[in-house]
């Protein structure tokens, strides 16, 4: 408690409030990174952090345009540093929560269950579900440091703000996992926070690895970001906005208040260069908050709209008219045999799909390594999914599609830098070396 209300004494603004906080003792870090692995049986991108006092590590699952790091607070929380938010002070402003009030279920006050405190709706994209009354809170978060090539000491962040949830919303989640890890635009997300700690700009990158077997690296702060051998992958990014969806829709439906996910503005979809005849009115983001393109970790595939898999699958087909189909395997419905497709660097020889950005001439091009996934030794799958005809966004960008690809966010500028398949570049987002320099 003397902690807060020293920073509290002196602030007006986040910024001075938490670098004031945490200045003394820790080195200025150039970046903070997190190891994300890929679990075999939900397809989550899964980290550790380090929380409470006694700092214990906490698995989360990465969820790429979440609000919030939110975590089980009803089973097994012990801390001496945590402190739930009061109604009113800067951690709920900061929350941007106007929720307020009295934790009914007992027994009360405890971990997670106060008494005049502010709440906000984490959300579990896995099962769907919403929970509005997350009480804002704030502990010891552990994360550690990088000299942008290997990774380097600890840092602890003292205040750190959270989300309790009971035990209910984990649901879900991989095994042995207490929550997820929100990496939205927001303020309360991970990413603004250590902004805030490295005391630069708010950008962080994000590398998933397409292997179960060995981790991949999400950066908090400015490139360059070193991976083996000696490469730069933020060099050579195309840029493009981030576009702001006013209508909560993306992870809220029932708030008045600005999305924390991730969209782009897609003008069009090209097949082998073809342009696919699709309605452009879906790729839209309409005033209710639908339509639109966003890329989220929440779905382990892409999933479009009805009326464009139907276009973007019947072009693929198409052009890939020598393949052999065979059986589907569910969630997809267009498999081939692998035999008679070739294979390149970026994975199986199959029409290019560009996601046309801005203008004709910026895209993100998928190749078969993002377009394809093996089902067996001799059959791959288009790795899309079909979303229905009414779905809240037209086009959701999955977790299997940006594998091996390197996106930048910069929520200050509003832009997305993104690689397409680092393949190409003779390296994964599996090559961070994790090895610390003695
Ligand atoms: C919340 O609890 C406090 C302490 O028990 C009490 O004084 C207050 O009236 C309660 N507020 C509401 C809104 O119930
Ligand atoms: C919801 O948002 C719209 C657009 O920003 C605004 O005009 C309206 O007043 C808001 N409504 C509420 C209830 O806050
Ligand atoms: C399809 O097969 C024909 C005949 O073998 C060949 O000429 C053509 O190049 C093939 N097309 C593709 C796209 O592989
Ligand atoms: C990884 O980093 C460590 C520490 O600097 C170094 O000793 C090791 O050679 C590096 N590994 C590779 C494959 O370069």
């Amino acid at each position: 408690m003397v902690f807060t209300s020293h920073c509290l004494i002196f602030i007006s603004s986040l910024i001075l409030s938490i670098s004031y906080c945490i200045g003394q003792g820790s080195p200025q870090a150039k970046a903070l990174i997190l190891s994300v692995t890929k679990d075999s049986s939900t397809l989550q991108y899964i980290t550790q952090i380090g929380q409470r006092t006694p700092l214990v590590p906490i698995k989360l699952t990465i969820h790429l345009g979440g609000q919030t790091l939110w975590v089980d607070c009803e089973n097994g929380y012990v801390s001496s540093t945590y402190r739930p938010a009061l109604c009113g002070s800067t951690q709920c402003t900061i929350a941007k929560v106007n929720t307020c009030g009295n934790c009914s279920s007992t027994p009360s006050p405890r971990i997670g269950c106060n008494n005049n405190a502010c709440y906000n709706t984490p959300e579990n994209p896995f099962i769907k579900t919403f929970y509005s009354g997350g009480e804002i809170n704030e502990d010891v978060l552990s994360i550690q440091s990088t000299d942008v090539s290997n990774p380097g000491n600890f840092v602890k962040i003292p205040n750190f703000i959270f989300t309790c949830v009971p035990t209910f919303l984990t649901e879900g989640l991989a095994s042995g996992v207490k929550g997820t890890v929100g990496l939205g635009k927001n303020h309360i997300a991970l990413p603004s926070q250590l902004a805030e700690i490295l005391n630069s700009p708010r950008k962080f990158a994000v590398c998933l690895s397409s292997s179960t077997q060995s981790s991949g690296v999400i950066f908090f702060g400015d490139g360059p970001y070193m991976m083996l051998p000696n490469i730069d992958i933020s060099k050579n990014l195309i840029f493009t906005p981030l576009i702001t969806n006013r209508f909560g829709t993306g992870s809220v439906p029932f708030l008045n208040e600005s999305s924390s996910e991730y969209f782009i503005g897609v003008k069009s979809i090209r097949l082998n260069g073809k342009p696919v005849s699709i309605n452009k009115k879906l790729l839209a983001i309409d005033k209710r908050g639908n339509g639109g393109t966003k890329i989220s970790t929440g779905s382990p595939y892409s999933i479009l709209e009805t009326s464009i898999y139907n276009a973007v699958t019947k072009a693929f087909i198409d052009e890939l008219s020598n393949a052999t189909r065979v059986t589907a395997v569910a969630p997809f419905e267009f498999c081939f045999s692998s035999k008679n497709i070739g294979s390149t660097r970026v994975g199986p020889a199959v029409p290019a799909i560009d996601l046309v950005l801005q203008t004709t001439r910026v895209y993100w091009r998928i190749f078969g390594a993002n377009s394809m996934v093996e089902v067996n030794k001799n059959v791959i799958c288009l790795g899309f999914v079909n979303g229905g005809l009414n779905p809240t966004t037209s086009i959701v960008i999955g977790g299997y599609q940006i594998e091996d690809n390197l996106l930048q966010f910069d929520l200050a500028r509003s832009t997305l830098g993104f690689s397409s398949s680092l393949l190409f570049s003779q390296t994964t987002c599996a090559n961070f070396n994790f090895t610390s320099k003695a």
